[in-house]
C-alpha cells in the first residue's frame, strides 16, 4: 500500500522532473525508442501497386485478428470510417449512427461532403442505440424517403466516456441489420481497449458487424494509421476510396512497421490504461465539487463535471501552468484520457492536482 508520505515524494518528484501529463487524448502518444529502431528497419515496397511487404504483414495480421477476409492500412481513423461509409453507400442514401458518433461530431461533416449522406442520428448515455429506435428509423421503401444503407456503432464510444457494447447488444443489432440487408459497420478505433477490458476477442467483437475500423494510432502508440476490414469485395471497392481521397501511398511500411510492434507489444499493456483511469477517477470522486460517475469508467476515458461558476479557460490555463494537459468536454466538463506514457504515479499525480486546483479557483 502506498502511504501519504510516499504518495509525497512522488508528487514532488514529478513536480521536480517538470514533465508534461498529458490526458488530453490517447493520440498524443509518441513513437518510443523500441518503435523508432523498428521504423528505422522497416523493408518497404510501393504499397499502391500492392509491393510493401511490412503492411502486407500488417494487413494479414489485422485479418487473422478480426477473422475478415480482407484488410487496407489507411492513414487515419476518419480516412477508414468515410471509406467505409463511402463503400457501403450512394449519393442520396441514409445511415444511423449515435448521436455523439466519432463520424457525425468529429469527422468536419465527411459523410454529407464525401459520400452525400444524410445521417439519422439517436441519442444515448452509453452508446447502445435502442433497438426499437433503430427499427422505427430504417426507412421503409417510399419514393419520398432515401434508402437506409448504413448502421455504425462506436466500440468504445469515445465522447460517452469510453463505453463498451456489450456483445449481447451488438449481435442484436447485427439480426436487425441483417434482416433488413443493411451494412453494420463499427467505428473500433479503441476496439483494443474493449477488448483488453473485458476479454473478448478482436474476432469475437468483429464478427458481427460488415466492416470494423480499427486504430493503431490511439491507445496502441503508433504514430499514425488505421486499418478498415472487412470482406474481400468491400475491401476491394475501399482501396478504390482510399485512391480517390490521396490515401494511397507509396513506400508506407515505415509507418505499417510501428502499427505491427504496436499491436505485439502494447495492445497488452491496455489494462494499465483502464487501471490508472480507474485510479484517477477514484480521486476526483473523493472531492465534493467534483461529480463523476465510476461505473461509467470501463476503460481509459474519464469524464467528470465541476462547479458550472468555475471558468473553464481558467481552469485549463491554471493546470497547464501545474504541467497537466486535459481537454475541455462540454460546458463544465473535462475530458482525461489515459495512454501509454501516463504512468500510475502520474495518474495520481494529476488527481491531486486537480481537485487541489478546483478547490483554489472555488475559493
Ligand atoms: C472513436 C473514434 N473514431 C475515429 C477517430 C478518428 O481517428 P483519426 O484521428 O485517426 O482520424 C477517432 C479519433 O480520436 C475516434 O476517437
Amino acid at each position: 500500500m502506498i502511504t501519504n508520505k510516499e504518495n509525497t515524494n512522488k508528487e514532488n518528484l514529478i513536480m521536480e522532473l517538470n514533465k508534461i501529463i498529458d490526458i488530453r487524448s490517447d493520440t498524443v502518444t509518441k513513437p518510443t525508442d523500441d518503435m523508432r529502431q523498428v521504423i528505422a528497419n522497416a523493408i518497404v515496397g510501393d504499397d499502391v501497386w500492392g509491393d510493401d511487404p511490412t503492411v502486407n504483414e500488417l494487413q494479414n495480421m489485422l485479418c487473422e485478428l478480426s477473422g475478415k477476409e480482407a484488410a487496407l492500412f489507411v492513414p487515419s481513423g476518419t480516412m477508414s470510417n468515410q471509406i467505409a461509409i463511402a463503400s457501403a453507400t450512394n449519393s442520396g442514401d441514409e445511415i444511423i449512427c449515435e448521436s455523439q458518433a466519432h463520424i457525425v461530431r468529429y469527422e468536419a461533416g465527411a459523410p454529407g461532403f464525401i459520400s452525400r449522406v444524410n445521417t439519422k442520428q439517436i441519442s444515448t448515455t452509453d452508446g447502445r442505440l435502442d433497438l426499437n429506435a433503430i427499427i422505427e428509423e430504417i426507412r421503409p421503401l417510399n419514393l419520398h424517403y432515401p434508402l437506409t444503407k448504413m448502421i455504425c456503432l462506436e466500440n468504445t464510444h469515445n465522447y460517452l466516456g469510453g463505453r463498451i457494447l456489450p456483445l449481447d447488444y451488438i449481435k442484436e443489432v447485427e439480426s436487425i441489420a441483417k434482416e433488413h440487408k443493411i451494412h453494420l459497420h463499427c467505428d473500433g478505433a479503441r476496439l483494443w481497449n474493449a477488448s483488453a477490458a473485458t476479454g473478448i476477442s478482436i474476432k469475437d467483437y468483429s464478427e458481427p458487424f460488415d466492416s470494423v475500423s480499427l486504430c493503431l494510432s490511439k491507445g496502441l502508440g503508433a504514430p499514425i494509421g488505421s486499418v478498415l476490414v472487412g470482406s474481400n469485395e468491400f475491401i476491394s471497392k475501399a482501396k478504390r476510396f482510399r485512391k480517390i481521397l490521396g490515401g494511397g501511398m507509396r513506400q508506407v511500411g515505415i509507418i505499417a512497421s510501428a502499427g505491427i510492434y504496436a499491436i505485439k507489444e502494447h495492445f497488452k499493456l491496455l489494462p494499465v490504461d483502464h487501471n490508472n483511469a480507474k485510479i484517477f477517477a477514484q480521486i476526483l470522486s473523493k472531492s465534493n465539487q467534483i461529480e463523476i460517475d465510476l461505473n461509467k469508467v470501463e476503460t481509459n476515458i474519464v469524464f467528470f463535471s465541476y462547479p458550472i461558476k468555475l471558468d473553464q479557460e481558467k481552469l485549463i490555463n491554471t493546470l497547464k501552468q501545474k504541467n497537466i494537459l486535459i481537454g475541455a468536454a462540454g460546458k463544465n466538463s473535462l475530458r482525461a484520457v489515459f495512454h501509454l506514457q501516463v504512468n500510475e504515479e502520474e495518474a495520481i499525480f494529476a488527481g491531486n492536482q486537480i481537485v487541489e486546483t478546483i478547490k483554489e479557483l472555488m475559493n
